[in-house]
């Protein structure tokens, strides 16, 4: 099994170009099913969780060609209408298929895609939802099979703002008759993105970027080309460990107003950044603890609260991290205590107190975000750490390793 060895602590320099978002290119793979013609992306990154899309796409006859920098998907015809347990188990961001598939085939069996590592994430609005535009939905097996007689518009109102569930019942109202408004939609700029990309290949979707959605179903979505927006998430990972190694490193490839919330808590607790259109700097900076709440967007990310609590442990004072999406999603604490970080967890809250030496050790990789955390503790740790089961990292970070080695880390890959 590969894992990473990380040398610190360290100090980092130069700039860094973060890839084309992964939750941005996952949704609009799923879209590319909606469309007749060909539908061509580009710079897509590599990763896993890409793959394993690309991969269940595939299996249900899109015919895929081209490289990472421009990949055309011909979904033209589509053989079947099932996404199994072995793709969707690895992945939850498969259960986005499910609109799209039965809107324009009018049947779709996904695999319910059950817990997973941060916790037991159900998709109970994605079936009510898609239900009120007219699926039949049984489950049966383990799956979610949905069939309708062609789906209609209608006036929605989502009990929770969830990323996914914006995301699923959008591409299915894209191609049902009629006119269809859903209220309370996700604000994330990945659905923002997904919304831009349906435009581009003919879908009528206006009110973009705002918690109400309209939608004027059309017959058929064409084809075109279309480059997904830089990853947030990814980029708050390197501004991190700008911070963290209290160096001078650019950030850039993204567009800082989609992390305006962590900016700002990261600046009240004393960080100091040079940001332009689509690149933050960073400077040596002396942090003081944070409180942070994670929240729906234009909130804190849960995505970004691993690396939160990893920068708590290393600046002074005692910060309070607080997860509000997710039940279980603190599994890098036991991990960073090992490297000697003083946390306490408390319900859905960790309180930190800053200001440890961290002293290198192995430690395990459990999920994407957590992982993450972990290579940013490493970095100013005192000696070896041994970072084991790092395929959690290549879900979702592209080329990781070779990023931070170009910034002046003591990294290496080793299987
Ligand atoms: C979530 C994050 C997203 C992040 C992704 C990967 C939020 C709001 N969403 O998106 O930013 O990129 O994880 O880490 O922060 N829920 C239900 N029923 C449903 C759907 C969701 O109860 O049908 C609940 C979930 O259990 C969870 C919350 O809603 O507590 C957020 O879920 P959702 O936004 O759908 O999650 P993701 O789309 O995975």
């Amino acid at each position: 099994m590969e894992k990473m060895l990380i040398n610190g602590p360290t100090k980092l320099n130069g700039s860094v170009r973060v890839s084309r978002a992964k939750n941005a290119y996952l949704p609009i793979l799923a879209g590319v099913l909606l469309c007749e013609g060909p539908v061509t992306l580009k710079n897509v990154p590599e990763l896993r969780d890409i793959n394993t899309m690309k991969k269940l796409l595939g299996n249900l006859g899109v015919k895929i060609t081209g490289d990472n920098s421009s990949m055309t998907f011909d979904s033209s015809k589509i053989e079947h209408v099932e996404a199994t347990y072995d793709l969707v188990k690895t992945m939850r961001a498969s259960i986005c298929v499910l609109g799209p598939l039965l809107t324009r085939f009018h049947e779709a069996k996904v695999s319910l895609p059950g817990g997973c590592a941060i916790g037991s994430r159900p998709i109970d609005i994605h079936l009510s939802n898609l239900e009120l535009l007219g699926a039949e939905i049984i489950l049966e097996g383990g799956y979610v099979h949905a069939k309708t007689k062609g789906l209609k518009g209608t006036s929605l109102v989502l009990e929770f703002p969830s990323v996914g569930a914006t995301e699923n019942i959008l591409m299915a109202a894209v191609l049902a008759k009629g006119n269809t408004k859903i209220e309370n939609c996700a604000l994330e700029p990945e659905v923002t993105d997904l919304a831009n990309f349906l435009n581009a290949m003919g879908a009528k979707i206006s009110g973009i970027g705002t918690k109400t959605l309209l939608i004027e179903g059309v017959e058929k979505l064409t084809g075109g080309e279309y480059e997904a927006i830089g990853d947030r998430i990814e980029a708050a990972t390197y501004i991190i460990a700008g911070l963290m190694t209290e160096s001078e490193i650019e950030v850039t490839g993204f567009i800082p107003e989609h992390l305006e919330f962590v900016i700002n808590k990261l600046k009240m607790a004393g960080a100091k950044f040079e940001i332009s259109e689509n690149a933050v700097k960073t400077f040596p900076s002396k942090l003081e603890g944070i409180d942070v709440d994670t929240a729906p967007y234009p909130g804190f990310p849960t995505d970004v609260q691993a690396q939160f609590i990893a920068l708590a442990t290393y600046i002074n004072g005692s910060s309070v991290i607080t997860e509000n999406i997710f039940e279980n999603r603190f599994m890098h604490v036991p991990e960073l205590t090992r490297m000697g970080a003083d946390i306490t967890l408390k319900g859905n809250a960790a309180i930190v107190k800053g200001g440890k030496e961290l002293i290198g050790a192995p430690v395990m990789c459990t999920d994407l975000r957590a992982s993450a955390a972990l290579i940013l503790a490493a970095l100013v740790a005192q000696g070896e750490t041994e970072v084991q089961r790092v395929y959690h990292l290549d879900r979702g970070y592209e080329k990781l390793a070779a990023k931070f080695k170009e910034l002046g880390a003591n990294i290496k890959r080793m299987d």
